[in-house]
Protein backbone atom coordinates (compact mmCIF):
# COMPACT_ATOMS: atom_id res chain seq x y z
CA UNK A 1 0.00 0.00 0.00
CA UNK A 2 2.93 2.41 0.85
CA UNK A 3 4.39 1.72 -2.46
CA UNK A 4 1.23 2.32 -4.20
CA UNK A 5 0.47 5.27 -2.78
CA UNK A 6 3.94 6.72 -3.41
CA UNK A 7 3.61 6.29 -7.35
CA UNK A 8 2.88 9.78 -9.58
CA UNK A 9 -0.82 8.27 -9.79
CA UNK A 10 -1.27 6.87 -6.61
CA UNK A 11 -2.46 3.14 -7.43
CA UNK A 12 -3.85 0.28 -4.78
CA UNK A 13 -4.42 -3.01 -5.83
CA UNK A 14 -8.22 -3.99 -5.79
CA UNK A 15 -7.61 -7.04 -3.75
CA UNK A 16 -7.31 -4.88 -0.72
CA UNK A 17 -11.18 -4.20 -0.92
CA UNK A 18 -11.87 -7.60 0.73
CA UNK A 19 -12.34 -7.59 4.17
CA UNK A 20 -14.99 -8.59 5.44
CA UNK A 21 -16.86 -5.53 5.27
CA UNK A 22 -15.55 -5.37 1.68
CA UNK A 23 -17.08 -9.30 1.02
CA UNK A 24 -20.44 -8.43 2.50
CA UNK A 25 -20.51 -4.70 0.10
CA UNK A 26 -19.92 -6.59 -2.93
CA UNK A 27 -22.26 -9.14 -2.28
CA UNK A 28 -24.81 -6.16 -2.02
CA UNK A 29 -23.55 -4.86 -5.24
CA UNK A 30 -24.22 -8.34 -6.78
CA UNK A 31 -27.77 -7.86 -5.52
CA UNK A 32 -28.17 -4.22 -7.77
CA UNK A 33 -30.33 -3.48 -10.34
CA UNK A 34 -27.46 -1.79 -12.40
CA UNK A 35 -24.90 -4.35 -11.42
CA UNK A 36 -25.67 -7.07 -14.54
CA UNK A 37 -22.75 -9.17 -14.81
CA UNK A 38 -24.09 -11.61 -11.45
CA UNK A 39 -27.45 -12.38 -12.99
CA UNK A 40 -26.14 -12.49 -16.51
CA UNK A 41 -23.13 -15.03 -15.59
CA UNK A 42 -25.67 -16.68 -13.15
CA UNK A 43 -28.44 -17.03 -15.75
CA UNK A 44 -26.26 -18.50 -18.55
CA UNK A 45 -24.59 -20.88 -16.16
CA UNK A 46 -27.97 -22.43 -15.20
CA UNK A 47 -29.25 -22.24 -18.86
CA UNK A 48 -25.90 -24.49 -20.32
CA UNK A 49 -25.45 -26.10 -16.93
CA UNK A 50 -25.66 -29.52 -19.01
CA UNK A 51 -23.07 -29.05 -21.59
CA UNK A 52 -20.61 -26.87 -18.90
CA UNK A 53 -20.99 -30.09 -17.26
CA UNK A 54 -20.20 -32.27 -20.06
CA UNK A 55 -17.11 -29.88 -21.08
CA UNK A 56 -15.66 -29.89 -17.26
CA UNK A 57 -16.55 -33.29 -16.96
CA UNK A 58 -17.77 -35.74 -14.06
CA UNK A 59 -15.35 -36.72 -10.80
CA UNK A 60 -12.88 -33.81 -11.18
CA UNK A 61 -10.93 -32.07 -8.94
CA UNK A 62 -12.35 -28.42 -8.83
CA UNK A 63 -10.17 -25.28 -7.52
CA UNK A 64 -12.14 -21.61 -7.59
CA UNK A 65 -9.76 -18.56 -7.34
CA UNK A 66 -11.92 -15.54 -5.78
CA UNK A 67 -14.29 -17.86 -4.91
CA UNK A 68 -16.29 -14.91 -2.47
CA UNK A 69 -19.17 -16.71 -1.16
CA UNK A 70 -19.43 -19.63 -4.05
CA UNK A 71 -22.57 -18.89 -5.16
CA UNK A 72 -22.67 -19.71 -8.49
CA UNK A 73 -20.71 -22.96 -7.77
CA UNK A 74 -23.14 -24.26 -5.87
CA UNK A 75 -24.70 -25.20 -9.66
CA UNK A 76 -21.55 -26.62 -10.42
CA UNK A 77 -20.98 -28.53 -7.35
CA UNK A 78 -24.74 -30.14 -8.31
CA UNK A 79 -23.88 -30.40 -11.96
CA UNK A 80 -20.25 -32.10 -12.01
CA UNK A 81 -20.59 -33.91 -8.29
CA UNK A 82 -16.36 -32.98 -8.37
CA UNK A 83 -14.63 -34.93 -6.09
CA UNK A 84 -12.99 -32.27 -4.28
CA UNK A 85 -13.31 -29.24 -4.23
CA UNK A 86 -11.03 -26.01 -2.78
CA UNK A 87 -12.51 -22.71 -2.53
CA UNK A 88 -8.93 -19.73 -2.66
CA UNK A 89 -9.74 -16.52 -1.49
CA UNK A 90 -7.80 -13.16 -0.21
CA UNK A 91 -11.43 -12.56 2.16
CA UNK A 92 -11.03 -15.30 5.33
CA UNK A 93 -14.56 -14.42 6.15
CA UNK A 94 -15.96 -14.90 2.52
CA UNK A 95 -14.14 -18.77 2.93
CA UNK A 96 -15.47 -19.20 6.03
CA UNK A 97 -19.12 -18.62 5.49
CA UNK A 98 -18.82 -20.05 2.17
CA UNK A 99 -17.25 -23.45 3.76
CA UNK A 100 -19.58 -23.63 6.07
CA UNK A 101 -22.76 -23.10 3.81
CA UNK A 102 -21.77 -25.91 1.68
CA UNK A 103 -20.79 -28.24 4.49
CA UNK A 104 -24.54 -28.15 5.16
CA UNK A 105 -25.68 -28.06 1.36
CA UNK A 106 -23.23 -31.09 0.33
CA UNK A 107 -21.79 -33.12 2.84
CA UNK A 108 -20.91 -35.49 0.35
CA UNK A 109 -18.17 -33.29 -0.96
CA UNK A 110 -14.52 -32.78 0.75
CA UNK A 111 -14.10 -28.95 1.04
CA UNK A 112 -10.94 -27.51 1.69
CA UNK A 113 -10.62 -23.80 1.40
CA UNK A 114 -7.07 -21.92 1.18
CA UNK A 115 -6.60 -18.01 2.26
CA UNK A 116 -4.82 -16.06 -0.15
CA UNK A 117 -3.49 -14.58 -3.07
CA UNK A 118 -4.06 -15.71 -6.36
CA UNK A 119 -1.47 -14.09 -8.03
CA UNK A 120 1.09 -16.15 -5.97
CA UNK A 121 1.95 -19.99 -6.80
CA UNK A 122 0.05 -21.50 -3.85
CA UNK A 123 0.26 -25.04 -2.63
CA UNK A 124 -3.25 -26.24 -3.83
CA UNK A 125 -4.36 -29.57 -1.67
CA UNK A 126 -7.12 -30.69 -4.31
CA UNK A 127 -4.32 -31.40 -6.94
CA UNK A 128 -3.11 -34.55 -5.10
CA UNK A 129 -6.64 -35.61 -4.57
CA UNK A 130 -6.99 -39.28 -5.35
CA UNK A 131 -9.29 -40.91 -8.13
CA UNK A 132 -9.99 -37.50 -9.74
CA UNK A 133 -10.24 -37.86 -13.28
CA UNK A 134 -8.32 -34.27 -14.26
CA UNK A 135 -8.14 -30.60 -12.65
CA UNK A 136 -10.48 -28.33 -13.65
CA UNK A 137 -10.00 -24.40 -12.30
CA UNK A 138 -12.98 -21.81 -12.25
CA UNK A 139 -12.71 -18.27 -12.39
CA UNK A 140 -16.09 -17.06 -12.44
CA UNK A 141 -17.43 -13.09 -11.67
CA UNK A 142 -14.76 -11.43 -14.36
CA UNK A 143 -12.56 -11.24 -11.67
CA UNK A 144 -9.84 -11.81 -14.58
CA UNK A 145 -10.61 -8.17 -15.30
CA UNK A 146 -9.36 -6.83 -11.99
CA UNK A 147 -6.00 -7.82 -13.83
CA UNK A 148 -4.26 -5.88 -16.57
CA UNK A 149 -3.80 -7.87 -19.63
CA UNK A 150 -0.25 -8.32 -18.53
CA UNK A 151 -1.10 -9.76 -15.11
CA UNK A 152 -4.39 -11.85 -16.41
CA UNK A 153 -1.33 -13.28 -19.18
CA UNK A 154 1.00 -14.27 -16.37
CA UNK A 155 -2.35 -16.09 -14.18
CA UNK A 156 -3.85 -17.72 -17.35
CA UNK A 157 -0.21 -19.51 -17.78
CA UNK A 158 0.51 -20.19 -14.52
CA UNK A 159 -2.84 -21.92 -14.33
CA UNK A 160 -2.60 -23.37 -17.42
CA UNK A 161 0.87 -25.31 -15.71
CA UNK A 162 -1.32 -25.82 -12.66
CA UNK A 163 -3.87 -28.31 -14.76
CA UNK A 164 -1.59 -29.13 -16.93
CA UNK A 165 -2.49 -31.38 -20.47
CA UNK A 166 -5.77 -33.02 -19.61
CA UNK A 167 -7.04 -29.84 -17.38
CA UNK A 168 -9.81 -26.79 -18.13
CA UNK A 169 -10.76 -23.81 -17.15
CA UNK A 170 -14.14 -22.37 -17.23
CA UNK A 171 -13.57 -18.13 -17.30
CA UNK A 172 -16.27 -16.14 -16.47
CA UNK A 173 -15.28 -12.97 -18.95
CA UNK A 174 -17.57 -9.47 -18.79
CA UNK A 175 -17.85 -8.56 -22.63
CA UNK A 176 -17.75 -5.08 -24.08
CA UNK A 177 -21.06 -2.85 -25.03
CA UNK A 178 -22.56 0.14 -24.60
CA UNK A 179 -20.31 2.44 -22.25
CA UNK A 180 -23.85 3.74 -20.68
CA UNK A 181 -24.52 0.19 -19.01
CA UNK A 182 -21.05 0.12 -17.89
CA UNK A 183 -21.20 3.46 -16.35
CA UNK A 184 -24.26 2.63 -14.31
CA UNK A 185 -23.24 -0.63 -13.42
CA UNK A 186 -20.25 1.37 -11.32
CA UNK A 187 -22.28 4.33 -10.51
CA UNK A 188 -25.81 2.66 -8.81
CA UNK A 189 -27.96 4.94 -7.55
CA UNK A 190 -28.00 3.72 -3.50
CA UNK A 191 -24.44 4.57 -3.73
CA UNK A 192 -22.88 1.03 -2.78
CA UNK A 193 -20.33 0.61 -5.30
CA UNK A 194 -19.15 4.52 -3.64
CA UNK A 195 -19.71 2.70 -0.29
CA UNK A 196 -17.27 -0.38 -1.47
CA UNK A 197 -15.05 1.68 -3.35
CA UNK A 198 -14.96 3.88 0.17
CA UNK A 199 -14.36 0.91 2.28
CA UNK A 200 -10.54 0.60 1.05
CA UNK A 201 -10.10 3.68 3.09
CA UNK A 202 -12.07 2.95 6.24
CA UNK A 203 -9.80 -0.32 6.37
CA UNK A 204 -6.87 1.39 6.08
CA UNK A 205 -7.55 3.04 8.41
CA UNK A 206 -8.79 0.21 10.83
CA UNK A 207 -5.97 -1.49 10.13
CA UNK A 208 -2.69 0.41 9.52
CA UNK A 209 -3.89 3.15 11.83
CA UNK A 210 -4.62 5.59 8.82
CA UNK A 211 -6.39 8.89 8.65
CA UNK A 212 -8.01 9.27 5.97
CA UNK A 213 -11.28 11.79 6.24
CA UNK A 214 -13.58 9.11 4.69
CA UNK A 215 -16.10 12.74 4.01
CA UNK A 216 -12.71 13.77 2.00
CA UNK A 217 -12.81 11.49 -0.77
CA UNK A 218 -15.67 10.60 -3.35
CA UNK A 219 -16.09 7.62 -5.29
CA UNK A 220 -15.63 8.18 -8.96
CA UNK A 221 -15.75 5.66 -11.94
CA UNK A 222 -15.83 6.05 -15.98
CA UNK A 223 -15.58 3.42 -18.79
CA UNK A 224 -12.14 4.25 -20.15
CA UNK A 225 -13.10 3.94 -23.79
CA UNK A 226 -9.46 3.40 -25.44
CA UNK A 227 -8.50 1.14 -22.85
CA UNK A 228 -11.58 -1.18 -22.74
CA UNK A 229 -12.05 -0.91 -18.99
CA UNK A 230 -14.14 0.77 -16.11
CA UNK A 231 -11.55 2.81 -14.05
CA UNK A 232 -12.45 3.49 -10.22
CA UNK A 233 -10.88 6.11 -8.14
CA UNK A 234 -11.01 7.90 -4.86
CA UNK A 235 -10.74 11.64 -5.56
CA UNK A 236 -9.35 14.16 -3.03
CA UNK A 237 -12.15 16.67 -2.16
CA UNK A 238 -9.17 19.09 -0.54
CA UNK A 239 -5.61 19.99 -0.37
CA UNK A 240 -4.85 17.13 2.78
CA UNK A 241 -2.33 15.46 3.95
CA UNK A 242 -2.77 11.84 5.21
CA UNK A 243 -0.29 10.04 7.36
CA UNK A 244 -0.34 6.44 7.72
CA UNK A 245 2.50 5.62 10.56
CA UNK A 246 5.23 7.05 9.86
CA UNK A 247 4.42 8.01 6.23
CA UNK A 248 2.59 11.36 4.90
CA UNK A 249 1.14 11.62 1.57
CA UNK A 250 -0.24 14.81 0.19
CA UNK A 251 -3.34 15.11 -2.24
CA UNK A 252 -3.95 18.23 -4.83
CA UNK A 253 -7.65 18.91 -4.66
CA UNK A 254 -8.62 16.12 -7.53
CA UNK A 255 -6.10 13.88 -7.16
CA UNK A 256 -7.34 10.48 -6.75
CA UNK A 257 -6.25 7.29 -5.91
CA UNK A 258 -6.49 4.54 -8.43
CA UNK A 259 -8.21 1.68 -6.74
CA UNK A 260 -9.57 -0.76 -9.00
CA UNK A 261 -9.80 -1.51 -13.08
CA UNK A 262 -12.56 -3.71 -14.44
CA UNK A 263 -11.33 -4.89 -18.06
CA UNK A 264 -14.19 -5.93 -20.53
CA UNK A 265 -12.98 -8.30 -24.00
CA UNK A 266 -14.36 -8.96 -26.78
CA UNK A 267 -14.67 -13.06 -27.51
CA UNK A 268 -12.26 -12.32 -29.67
CA UNK A 269 -9.80 -10.82 -28.01
CA UNK A 270 -10.22 -12.88 -24.81
CA UNK A 271 -9.51 -16.05 -27.13
CA UNK A 272 -6.60 -14.28 -28.27
CA UNK A 273 -5.32 -13.85 -24.93
CA UNK A 274 -5.85 -17.15 -23.53
CA UNK A 275 -4.01 -18.72 -26.77
CA UNK A 276 -0.97 -16.69 -26.26
CA UNK A 277 -1.16 -18.27 -22.21
CA UNK A 278 -1.26 -21.80 -24.04
CA UNK A 279 -5.28 -22.61 -23.33
CA UNK A 280 -7.76 -22.93 -26.55
CA UNK A 281 -11.05 -21.60 -26.13
CA UNK A 282 -12.82 -24.58 -26.78
CA UNK A 283 -16.58 -23.34 -25.69
CA UNK A 284 -17.93 -19.81 -25.58
CA UNK A 285 -21.20 -19.20 -23.70
CA UNK A 286 -22.94 -15.94 -24.11
CA UNK A 287 -26.07 -14.73 -22.55
CA UNK A 288 -28.93 -13.69 -25.27
CA UNK A 289 -27.63 -10.00 -25.10
CA UNK A 290 -23.95 -11.20 -25.13
CA UNK A 291 -22.99 -9.11 -21.82
CA UNK A 292 -21.40 -11.78 -20.38
CA UNK A 293 -19.08 -14.79 -21.43
CA UNK A 294 -18.38 -18.36 -19.90
CA UNK A 295 -15.43 -19.49 -21.61
CA UNK A 296 -14.47 -23.28 -21.50
CA UNK A 297 -10.23 -23.28 -22.48
CA UNK A 298 -8.76 -26.58 -23.15
CA UNK A 299 -5.02 -26.90 -23.23
CA UNK A 300 -3.92 -25.33 -27.14
N1 LIG B 1 -16.46 -15.42 -7.64
C1 LIG B 1 -17.44 -14.59 -6.95
C2 LIG B 1 -16.80 -13.39 -6.25
C3 LIG B 1 -16.21 -12.35 -7.16
S1 LIG B 1 -15.62 -10.95 -6.23
C4 LIG B 1 -18.48 -14.17 -7.92
O1 LIG B 1 -18.36 -14.49 -9.10
O2 LIG B 1 -19.45 -13.51 -7.51
C5 LIG B 1 -13.89 -11.21 -6.31
C6 LIG B 1 -13.43 -12.21 -5.28
O3 LIG B 1 -12.05 -12.44 -5.49
C7 LIG B 1 -13.58 -11.69 -3.85
O4 LIG B 1 -14.15 -12.68 -3.02
C8 LIG B 1 -12.15 -11.35 -3.42
O5 LIG B 1 -11.93 -11.54 -2.04
C9 LIG B 1 -11.32 -12.30 -4.28
N2 LIG B 1 -10.01 -11.79 -4.65
C10 LIG B 1 -9.72 -10.62 -5.24
N3 LIG B 1 -8.40 -10.52 -5.49
C11 LIG B 1 -7.84 -11.67 -5.03
C12 LIG B 1 -6.51 -12.19 -4.98
N4 LIG B 1 -5.48 -11.50 -5.47
N5 LIG B 1 -6.32 -13.43 -4.46
C13 LIG B 1 -7.36 -14.16 -3.95
N6 LIG B 1 -8.63 -13.71 -3.95
C14 LIG B 1 -8.88 -12.50 -4.49
C1 LIG C 1 -15.07 -8.69 -8.62
N1 LIG C 1 -15.07 -7.81 -9.76
C2 LIG C 1 -15.16 -8.53 -11.03
C3 LIG C 1 -16.03 -6.69 -9.67
C4 LIG C 1 -16.03 -5.88 -11.00
O1 LIG C 1 -17.11 -5.67 -11.53
O2 LIG C 1 -14.95 -5.50 -11.45
C5 LIG C 1 -15.74 -5.79 -8.50
C6 LIG C 1 -16.58 -4.55 -8.49
N2 LIG C 1 -16.11 -3.33 -8.48
C7 LIG C 1 -17.11 -2.48 -8.48
N3 LIG C 1 -18.25 -3.15 -8.56
C8 LIG C 1 -17.94 -4.46 -8.54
Amino acid sequence: MIAGLSQPQKTLSPKFFYDAEGSRLFEAICRLPEYYPTRCELALTRRHLEDVARFAGRGVALVEYGSGASTKTRLLIGALRPRAYVPVDISEAALEGAQRRLAREFPWLPVQGVAGDFMQPLELPVFRARNARRRVVYFPGSTIGNLTPEEAHAFLRMTRAQVGARGAMLVGVDLKKDANVLHAAYNDAKGVTAAFNRNLLARINRELGADFDLRRFAHYAFYNLRRGRIEMHLVSLARQTVAIGRHRFGFDVGESIHTENSCKYSVEEFRALSLRAGFRAERVWLDPRRYFALFGLTAA
